[in-house]
């Protein structure tokens, strides 16, 4: 859900943040990943000791200080939320981050040896820009790591019931391969995160209704209805396998081809076109 004036929502739901994660798993992220699962996602994306990184959507950046304290990157986090990129900034302290406060698209040109998107791809309606975008920033065999939620669009009425739907765009798998495919981004790990997520999702539930008086008095009764209400909705939504959430790594192996070319896995996505062959030449035909 929006939290653009972040402060109020990170002191109130520190307590049942902290709760809803197995002890030393809480690192300050905005997210349903543990620290394990975003230590095991640096590691395969090559994150080390003098790597470059810009991590976009970072938030208050809870992963990417940790990532900056256990690896010793080169760390650039990129955010919209001023108030976020404050916290972010106060509490990296000495830590060798910098932050920009920054709407993406555009994002920063770099190149970068890894980009990092963490649990924010359903906030881009436009994913294939996006990824032509991340792929442009990254160096000749760079990293794009990432979380997504996969699966079909949301119908009318499960918009209607999502808080601040117009924050969450579901992306099926094939399409997410093909525009990955198109930004010239192979990829190298893919892991189904759907049960842990969930888990976290339902400790969370828990963690915000025995801490409800607290948390409504720093953000609101509303805000906290709608807390509660995604979350039960992300619960059960990756208990039915309506949405899965998975973890990948690409590399970046050619430079983007743009949109508009067609890859042949596009092709056979396509359910609206088809491939004839006449005279030994392949053409493309509208059904
Ligand atoms: C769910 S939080 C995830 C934060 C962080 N990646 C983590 O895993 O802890 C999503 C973040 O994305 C930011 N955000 C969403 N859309 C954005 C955009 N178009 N440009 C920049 N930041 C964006 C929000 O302000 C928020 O801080």
């Amino acid at each position: 859900m929006k939290q653009d004036e972040r402060a109020p929502f990170v002191h109130a739901l520190e307590r049942a943040r902290v709760a809803a994660y197995a002890p030393g798993e809480f690192v300050e992220q905005e997210s349903f990943m543990s620290a394990g699962e975003i230590l095991a996602l640096a590691c395969q994306a090559g994150v080390a000791s003098g790597v470059s990184v810009l991590d976009l959507c970072c938030g208050v950046a809870g992963p990417g200080r940790f990532i900056t304290r256990e690896f010793g990157c080169r760390y650039l986090g990129v955010d919209f939320s001023a108030s976020a990129i404050e916290i972010a900034r106060e509490r990296a302290g000495d830590l060798p981050c910098r932050f920009e406060v920054s709407r993406i698209p555009p994002i920063p040109q770099g190149p970068f040896d890894v980009v990092l998107l963490l649990e924010t791809m359903l906030a881009f309606p436009d994913k294939d820009a996006l990824l032509q975008e991340v792929s442009r920033a990254l160096t000749s065999g760079g990293r794009f790591a990432f979380t997504m939620e996969e699966g079909l669009p949301l119908t009318e009425s499960e918009r209607k019931r999502m808080p601040d739907a117009d924050t969450v765009w579901l992306s099926p798998l094939e399409d997410i391969l093909t525009s990955l495919e198109r930004a010239g981004l192979a990829v190298r790990c893919q892991e189904d995160r759907s049960p842990s997520h969930r888990a976290v999702a339902d400790l969370s539930i828990d963690a915000f209704e025995a801490d409800a008086a607290d948390i409504a008095a720093g953000i609101g009764r509303r805000a906290l209805e709608d807390l509660v209400t995604a979350h039960r909705l992300w619960s059960y939504w990756l208990q039915t396998r309506r949405v899965r959430k998975i973890a990948f790594v690409a590399e970046k192996t050619e430079p983007p081809r743009a949109s508009g070319l067609r890859s042949m896995r596009q092709l056979r996505a396509d359910q609206q076109d088809v491939v004839v062959s006449v005279g030994g030449r392949h053409h493309l035909r509208r059904r």
